[in-house]
């Protein structure tokens, strides 16, 4: 079948900023500066503005941004890191690489964030950071979180690798808690042509600790005071962000638009996405739940629409954490959530008659009775 409508469009955003992003990467060629430089600098001053902070540390990836980020708050083996099981692997892998252990909390039914009443069921004696991760762009209940966090002197990292721009209670995500990690993969909401990922906090202290490990301890030229990382983000890469960064707000409220739509056409007849008072999410993710879930995929894709699952299998009952001995059933909303949910095609350049294609296939679905 013919794609009709493909899951994202990175190519018609790319036309949308053509003569922009070309200039910029010529201005790179021309300069030379291919790692950290000053394309890099800028971005991590732009960016830590544009989330409130006072610091920023780009990097080559989220995970590189996690794991900075919880080996400069001096998470180490034996210590436990509360997070959630229905995140990308790598929230749990950036603990892991700090030889520490991920103990997940199950979410909130309606935000399939983690759920803030049941985290403090989880400390332990050994627990040091909490991560929150803002699944699909809508922010955790940071005020929440933080007064756990307090009350038991624990860190807390926010994983907002799919959340540039969210806000909570007028605040933008990054700045809401100790430090926080963004990825820049090409799919996120500010995407870079390649890899890419940033930490931001407000902690003079974390952030030169990010610094040093990002490039191999070395501070100054050739005295290495740490086993670092190579963990560099690229001039290119830099420079293509710094103009991406400019039109970040206008797409994140034309996604915000687009879920609009999908919520004004679907509700009633699928589960759609809940975003509670104060929370401004920015719709990395449209997620609708529905019992058939496999059933309506297939015939989605029959109508040349690509949807996708983020995520099918929650991390507890992944291969390589099969050393935590759980098993299904230990996080019942998380396992009932991730075995309903499917995410729709969402990118800003969405025109509002592929929307409604998406949704009347849907309903199509619907008054088949699941009989195809
Ligand atoms: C919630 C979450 N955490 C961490 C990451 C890791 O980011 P990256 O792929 O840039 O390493 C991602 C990106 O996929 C993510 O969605």
């Amino acid at each position: 079948m013919e794609i009709k409508i493909p899951f994202l469009d990175l190519k018609a955003q790319y036309y949308s900023i053509k003569s922009e992003i070309d200039s910029a990467i010529q201005k790179t060629l021309e300069n030379s500066s291919f790692v950290l430089g000053p394309e890099v600098e800028n971005l991590e001053k732009e960016f830590a503005s544009f989330c409130g902070a006072k610091y920023a540390i780009a990097v080559n990836s989220g995970t590189a941004a996690l794991h900075l980020s919880l080996l400069a708050l001096g998470i180490k083996p034996g210590d436990e890191v509360i997070t959630v099981p229905n995140t990308f692997i790598a929230t749990a892998e950036a603990i892991s690489h700090c030889g520490a252990t991920p103990v997940f909390c199950d979410i909130n039914e309606e935000t399939y964030n983690i759920d803030e009443n049941l985290i403090e069921g989880k400390i332990t004696n050994k627990t040091r950071a909490i991560i929150p991760v803002h699944l699909y762009g809508n922010p955790c209940n940071m005020d929440k979180i933080n007064e756990i966090a307090k009350k038991y002197n624990l860190s807390v990292i926010e994983d907002a690798c799919q959340a540039h721009g969210a806000e909570y209670n007028g605040k933008k995500v990054g700045s809401l808690s100790d430090i926080s990690a963004f990825s820049f993969y090409p799919g996120k909401n500010l995407g870079a042509y390649g890899e890419g990922g940033i930490i931001v906090t407000s902690n003079a202290e974390l952030a030169e600790k990010c610094r040093l490990y990002r490039a191999h301890g070395e501070n100054p030229k050739n005295t290495h005071n740490v086993i670092g990382y190579n963990y560099r983000l690229e001039g290119l890469q830099g420079a293509i962000l710094r103009v991406k960064l400019k039109h970040l707000e206008e797409w994140n409220e034309k996604r915000r638009k687009n879920a609009e739509i999908y919520t004004k056409f679907l509700n009633g007849i699928v589960i759609t996405p809940k975003i509670r008072e104060y929370h401004k999410s920015v719709f990395h993710v449209y997620a609708i739940r529905h019992k058939n879930r496999d059933k309506l995929r297939e015939f989605l894709q029959m109508k040349g629409i690509c949807t996708g699952i983020h995520y099918e299998k929650p991390i507890h009952i992944q291969n390589a954490y099969s050393f935590l001995n759980h098993k299904i059933s230990d996080f019942p909303i998380a396992e009932k959530v991730t075995s309903e949910i499917l995410s729709l095609p969402m990118y800003p350049e969405m025109t509002e008659a592929q929307i409604e294609y998406v949704c009347n296939s849907i309903k199509e679905f619907e008054t088949l009775k699941f009989g195809f």
